[in-house]
């Protein structure tokens, strides 16, 4: 049995055979280290992070935009939703299988794309694909990667990939070609970066995915051993100097390269033409990523497409977009029959439930996983995913359901004093 410790008496029996990896058909994953079974939830993978990385590399992750709005509402939104949980309803089995494209993944969740994910741990790209391969559940390589495409197809098949579109329909077609070639089958394309969003602390800190080399740059590396012997030398020497190698159908610049990647304002003027374009060309699965209006999804739906991802980047595009959980039901019953997947602010097994008690068929994560191949590698990544396939386990036992497809609205209930009573509970916490 895996460390479901905290179950006790009679209890403990029936748990060990509905937690026990064969019952939930869950892939089995030892975590060896003793370091990372001390990690029990999400957030400890954040401040152990902090801790390890330099402080513009944790800034241009932990971080959102101008006054963090949309940030900090994607956590409160689901704080305003309470579970109702059925009881007594002699379930035996619980299966947190969900099928997607045709396919069966082993849990509900999947890993978010970001960009230069190879700066936080050695090959992290290629770590964050083999976990999440050996977990089955799928993870998004992010267009703005520093490792190629092939690389990690190879090492982890059935990635899914991001794709930033270029600016001409030529480089457009150039790439999906590149795509297919490498062997991906699920492309999802973000529409919500039309211009970098207004990243104020890589500003103050000289960040932007290429990188300034200052002082105060090469100090922060310096002052943190263990990333910059255990990633940066490491990297740079087996390596070399990372490059962006998929934003394009060839190979980008270095990091260290002042180029414009963007091509100028070309992709401000991208429309719905784009994405029929991409339809047209594309065999595989294709996903929008970053819708949040009930007319987007039905545009999106109309050009073909096969799933869409409501978010707002994580809060790092419009400062003050709002939370991709409050439009969930409406961009629902927009598109009742269209794959709807959800990111942005998910960190708990309940989180998950909610939004697929409210409609969404998948979620993603996406700092989180970040933060722990940041700790621990592919070692830190498995044990994110099995905490998490731990909570939701517990949360079917504890919600009377036996499958997830049993989830419905109502489970979940709008508590109109939950937030503000959350809010006063702290405030007092804080006085007393
Ligand atoms: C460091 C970082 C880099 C990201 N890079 C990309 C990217 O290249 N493409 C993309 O579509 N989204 C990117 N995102 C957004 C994520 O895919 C996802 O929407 C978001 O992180 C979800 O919110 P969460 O981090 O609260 O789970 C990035 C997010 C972070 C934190």
């Amino acid at each position: 049995m895996t460390d479901t410790a905290g179950y006790g008496g009679p209890w403990k029996a029936s748990a060990a055979e509905e937690f026990s990896p064969a019952a939930s058909a869950a892939p089995a994953q030892k975590i060896e280290s003793k370091y990372l079974r001390k990690f029990l939830t999400l957030e400890e993978f954040e401040a152990a992070a902090k801790r390890k990385l330099p402080r513009v590399l944790y800034g241009y992750a932990a971080s959102g935009t101008e006054t963090d709005a949309s940030l900090r509402q994607n956590r409160e939104s689901y704080t305003a939703y309470g579970l109702v949980p059925r009881v007594l309803m002699g379930k035996r089995k619980r299966d947190m299988g969900v099928s997607l494209f045709g396919r069966r993944y082993s849990a509900p969740f999947g890993i978010a794309p970001m960009g230069a994910s190879a700066l936080f741990a050695y090959r992290a790209d290629i770590r964050l694909a083999e976990a999440a391969k050996s977990a089955d559940i799928p993870m998004v390589l992010s267009g703005a990667s520093l490792i190629a495409l092939e690389e990690v197809a190879q090492a982890a098949p059935g990635t899914w990939f991001q794709a930033y579109l270029p600016a001409h329909p030529e480089q457009i077609r150039r790439l999906l070609e590149r795509l297919a070639r490498a062997g991906y089958e699920t492309l999802v394309v973000t529409v919500d970066v039309p211009v970098p969003g207004n990243r104020e602390v890589d500003k103050r800190n000289g960040f932007n995915v290429t990188l300034k080399p200052s002082a105060g740059l090469i100090w922060d590396g310096i002052t943190r051993p263990a990333w910059l012997v255990g990633t940066a030398l490491r990297t740079t020497l087996l390596r070399g100097m990372p490059h962006l190698e998929n934003y394009r159908a060839v190979r980008g610049p270095s990091i260290l390269s002042r180029a414009d990647i963007r091509g100028g304002g070309a992709i401000e003027r991208h429309g719905w033409a784009e994405i029929r374009l991409v339809r047209s060309l594309w065999k595989g699965n294709l996903v929008v990523k970053g819708i949040l209006s009930a007319a987007d999804a039905r545009l999106a739906q109309d050009c073909g497409v096969d799933g869409i991802v409501i978010s707002n980047h994580g809060g790092r595009q419009l400062d003050g977009a709002v939370a991709p959980l409050r439009v969930l039901p409406t961009i629902r019953e927009a598109v009742p029959r269209l794959t709807v997947m959800i990111d942005g602010g998910i960190r708990r097994g309940t989180d998950m439930i909610k939004a697929l008690a409210l409609g969404s068929d998948f979620v993603f994560m996406g700092r989180p996983f970040l933060y722990a191949a940041a700790v621990g590698g592919a070692d830190g990544v498995t044990r994110a995913i099995h905490l998490m396939r731990e909570e939701i386990q517990r949360d079917m036992v504890l919600l009377g359901i036996g499958s997830l497809s049993e989830l419905d609205a109502s489970f979940v209930s709008e508590a109109s004093c939950w937030t503000s009573c959350n809010r006063m509970n702290d405030m007092n916490f804080r006085t007393n």
